[in-house]
């Protein structure tokens, strides 16, 4: 692990909510981070690697196999993260983890990896809810995943449901005391998002278009 304590490896996966990992880049910078982005092939479709490289002012890593560096890179980001977070993570990347799957730069860094792991899930209401992935979910908190969010909110499948991807500010919050750092207090926001714990499971209601 990093002597500072302070190097995080961000996962950037195939979900509409990855565009939130540019400003989480930012905020985890703004707390004297270093951050190091990893995305998976399909999270390519949602940012570039170029936005996070220029927001991170660090390498960003998408292909597990590469001539480009020596190092056998998966296993020494894993080395040397404080704390690995995973936002937004898909239901397929859940599934991965939860059963010891490696087959690509952000899993093979994850089974590789001694640090902390904090997973931020984001997806459409019915995955959420769906029973593998809730009970991937329970598996990975088991194996003492730290998991935030998901909210209530508005999905870009078009319901008003659980599934948003956590605020960038709760994940913020979920990650400084994993690298035992002191967590910035909650904004008060006019309307206080409603976590998975919180919410109904069975309130999906579909907007209209
Ligand atoms: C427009 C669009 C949005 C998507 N959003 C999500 C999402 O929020 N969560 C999710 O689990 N999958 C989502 N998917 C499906 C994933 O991209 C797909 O399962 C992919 O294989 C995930 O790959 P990865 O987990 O390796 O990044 C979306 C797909 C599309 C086309």
């Amino acid at each position: 692990m990093n002597t500072d304590g302070r190097h995080v490896v961000l996962g950037v996966t195939g979900s509409i909510g990855a565009y939130k990992a540019a400003d989480l880049v930012r905020r985890l910078r703004d707390h004297g981070c270093t951050v190091t982005c990893l995305l998976t092939k399909e999270a390519e479709h949602f940012i570039t690697p170029l936005t996070l490289q220029t927001l991170s002012e660090q390498r960003v890593y998408t292909d597990l196999f590469t001539l480009e560096n020596p190092h056998v890179i998966h296993t020494h980001l894993a080395d040397r993260a404080n704390l690995l977070i995973i936002a937004p993570a898909t239901a397929n990347v859940i599934g991965k983890l939860a059963h010891g799957l490696a087959d690509d730069m952000l899993t093979c860094t994850a089974l590789a990896t001694k640090a902390k792991v904090l997973l931020a899930p984001a997806m459409n209401v019915h995955m959420y809810q769906h029973a593998t992935v809730q009970e991937n979910l329970r598996r990975l908190r088991q194996l003492r995943y730290h998991v935030v969010g998901p909210n209530l909110g508005s999905l870009a499948c078009g319901y008003e449901a659980l599934g948003h991807i956590a605020e960038v500010e709760e994940i913020v919050r979920a990650a400084l005391p994993l690298l035992g750092m002191a967590a910035p207090k909650a904004a008060q926001p006019a309307a206080k998002p409603r976590s998975a714990s919180s919410a109904s499971h069975g309130s999906a209601k579909k907007r209209r278009r």
